[in-house]
């Protein structure tokens, strides 16, 4: 990654905290706040958004905030799709070609490759960070390591 890019993830890094620990808004705020940040500064991400581990339904992810286009995965069971698949193994998944991928639910044909990373409470799953990219082959290591770095930081408002 060339210095501009190190200094580009780490100012992201940044504002993430604050907005973490900004005490004028909600969790919902924030969450939305964080992927409008990735979703403006990260040129190959696309759609950003949360799901959440719906308490009430049984191993059921529900769609929180998020920025791009609307989806039609509001509700996704663990196991299903890649983002269901992160909930089971509580581990980041990145897909280069989400073609080649049979467990998968397509929001958009425009998407070529996904990143999906979990947010651990206390080392409990309790919501994950899907992110879409419509460049195939996009994901790198930085952006993971984004990510979960991101994920980490809004691990303590649940
Ligand atoms: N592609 C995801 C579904 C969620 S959308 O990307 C917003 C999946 O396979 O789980």
């Amino acid at each position: 990654m060339s210095n501009t890019a190190v200094q580009k993830f780490k100012k992201i890094r940044e504002q993430a905290a604050e907005v973490v620990k900004d005490s004028r808004i909600d969790r919902s705020d924030k969450l939305q706040q964080i992927c409008q940040l990735l979703a403006d500064e990260v040129e190959v991400f696309d759609w950003v958004g949360f799901y959440l581990v719906d308490s009430d339904a049984d191993r059921e992810l529900v769609l929180g905030p998020y920025v791009g286009e609307a989806t039609d995965h509001t509700r996704i069971p663990f196991g299903k799709g890649i983002c269901g698949q992160a909930a089971e193994t509580n581990e980041t998944f990145v897909v280069q070609d989400v073609s080649k991928e049979d467990n998968y639910l397509a929001c958009s044909i425009e998407v070529k490759a996904e990143i999906v990373a979990p947010v651990k409470k206390d080392g409990e799953f309790v919501a994950e960070l899907d992110i879409d990219s419509h460049t195939r082959d996009s994901m790198t290591d930085d952006h993971r390591e984004l990510v979960e770095d991101i994920c980490e930081q809004v691990a303590p408002l649940f």
